[in-house]
């Protein structure tokens, strides 16, 4: 299958995969079948092995699957091997919390620069990385060329400053912000997040329990 027509909820899993994969290798394990994985995922055997059919199958018939290698693989597939340069704007708490406790470098990723606007954070230091003033966002990415914006400023200050990071050459995002891009440029790529949806999809699990008990 062309890789560009892989469906996005493949994509979705692919972490899941590879976080249990990880799990697996450190317990020792070496191989799986795809039978124990799905057990193990909650999956069913066949959803695995059309999921991963999808990038040329990686197990072997009676054999199944190598974890180190398909781990290895699925990373490839997610880009983890390549090293894109990120930066963090707005050192708030969840900036601080981000910056603080996401190994960004495993996931792909380096942390090269965290930006505020309130003289009290600027110089003040995240994980040895110092918070600059947002004044030199410009010049820093015309000298630093990071690749991906993460954005952890309210959603009044996000419009303006996406509008400034892409012009600064940034094409991608995870925002944090809650504002909702509306992206003229096609190569822009956004990923949102928002913790509170998946709360409130726990909510609605906990609604349907307790109507059924
Ligand atoms: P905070 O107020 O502690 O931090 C925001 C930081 O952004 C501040 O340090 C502020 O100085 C900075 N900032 C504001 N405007 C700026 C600008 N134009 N340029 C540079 N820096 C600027 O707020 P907190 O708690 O860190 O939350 C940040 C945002 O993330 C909020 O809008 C909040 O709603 C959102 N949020 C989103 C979550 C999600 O799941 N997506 C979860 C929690 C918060």
């Amino acid at each position: 299958m062309a890789k560009d027509s892989i469906s996005k909820l493949v994509i979705r899993r692919l972490p899941r995969y590879y976080r249990f994969l990880g799990d697996l290798d450190a317990m020792g394990i070496t191989k799986i079948s795809s039978r124990e994985l799905s057990e193990r995922m909650g999956l069913t055997a066949s959803q695995i092995r059309q999921d991963l059919n999808c990038f040329g199958g990686f197990g072997q018939q009676g054999y199944g699957y190598n974890i180190l290698d398909l781990r290895h693989e699925i990373g490839k597939i997610l880009g983890l091997n390549v090293e894109n340069k990120a930066i963090l704007i707005g050192a708030g708490n969840l900036g601080k919390a981000i910056a603080s406790h996401l190994n960004f470098e495993k996931m792909g990723f380096k942390l090269i620069g965290i930006f505020d606007n309130d003289p009290q954070l600027i110089d003040t230091k995240i994980m040895d990385i110092k918070v600059s003033d947002i004044k030199n966002l410009e010049m820093f990415c015309e000298k630093h060329k990071p690749d991906v914006a993460v954005l952890c400023i309210p959603k009044s200050a996000a419009n303006l400053l996406s509008e400034k990071l892409i012009s600064y050459g940034i094409s991608a995002f995870w925002n944090f912000s809650h504002y909702d891009f509306r992206l003229s440029n096609q190569d822009v790529i956004v990923e949102n997040v928002h913790l509170g949806d998946s709360l409130m999809v726990l909510s609605y699990n906990l609604r349907e329990r307790n109507e059924k008990q």
